[in-house]
C-alpha cells in the first residue's frame, strides 16, 4: 500500500497544518509517550461508551472489541517506550479532545449517543493521518513499521463508529450533524500542528 493512500477514504476535511510531521518526527520520544496515552485512553474511552449504553448489544460487542483491540496498539507502543527508555515527558491531558468532547451539549438521546460516537469517529479518523503523514517524513523504521500497522486499524474504527451512529438518526439529519461536526474538527485542527503530539 502506498504511504498516502489511506487518506483517500477519510472524512476529514482538511490535512494537518503544514510541518506537523516534522515537528513529530524531530521528537519521536514525545510522540511515541503521547502516542502511548492515547491508545489508553481509546480502550478507557470505548469501555465507558459501552458500559453507558448496555442495552445496545451491537455497539457493546463493537466497542468492547475495539477497547480489546487499543490495549494491543497500547502494549506494542509501551513496549518500544521501554526499548528506548522513553519514560519522562508523559503527559496526561489532550486539550484536542477534551474539546471535542466539550462540544457535546446536547443531552436528548439518541442525539448525545450519535455525537459521542462521531466524536469517536474524529478521533480515530484524525489518528489515521497523522500517522499518514509522520510515515512520509520519519526514518525511523520502528516508528515506520509501528504506523504502518496502526493505520489501517483506525481507518477501520472511524468507520465503525460512524456506522454505530447511522443506525440512530435519519440520513439527512446524520449528514447534517456529521458535516458540523467534521467543520468544528477542522477549525480545531487548523490552531494547532505545533507539537509532537498525535492530535492538536
Ligand atoms: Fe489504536
Ligand atoms: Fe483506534
Amino acid at each position: 500500500m502506498a504511504k498516502t493512500d489511506l487518506n483517500l477514504d477519510l472524512p476529514l476535511l482538511s490535512e494537518s497544518p503544514a510541518g506537523w510531521a516534522e515537528i513529530a518526527s524531530a521528537r519521536l520520544d514525545l510522540f511515541l509517550a503521547d502516542h502511548a496515552g492515547c491508545e489508553q485512553q481509546a480502550a478507557l474511552s470505548a469501555l465507558s461508551l459501552a458500559d453507558r449504553y448496555l442495552d445496545d448489544e451491537e455497539l457493546v460487542d463493537k466497542l468492547t472489541s475495539l477497547a480489546m483491540e487499543e490495549i494491543v496498539h497500547f502494549r506494542r507502543v509501551a513496549a518500544i517506550l521501554r526499548s528506548r527508555s522513553i519514560f519522562a515527558g508523559r503527559k496526561r491531558s489532550n486539550p484536542w479532545v477534551q474539546a471535542l468532547l466539550k462540544n457535546i451539549q446536547d443531552r436528548r438521546e439518541p442525539h448525545h449517543k450519535v455525537d459521542r460516537l462521531l466524536v469517536g469517529a474524529l478521533i480515530e479518523a484524525r489518528s489515521c493521518e497523522r500517522f499518514t503523514r509522520l510515515l512520509t517524513v520519519t526514518d525511523d523504521t520502528e516508528v515506520q513499521e509501528l504506523l504502518t500497522d496502526l493505520g489501517p486499524a483506525e481507518a477501520r474504527h472511524w468507520r465503525m463508529f460512524y456506522d454505530l451512529a447511522a443506525r440512530e438518526l435519519p440520513e439527512s439529519e446524520l449528514a447534517s450533524r456529521w458535516r458540523a461536526w467534521l467543520l468544528f474538527e477542522r477549525d480545531l485542527t487548523a490552531k494547532g500542528g505545533k507539537l509532537p503530539t498525535v492530535h492538536g
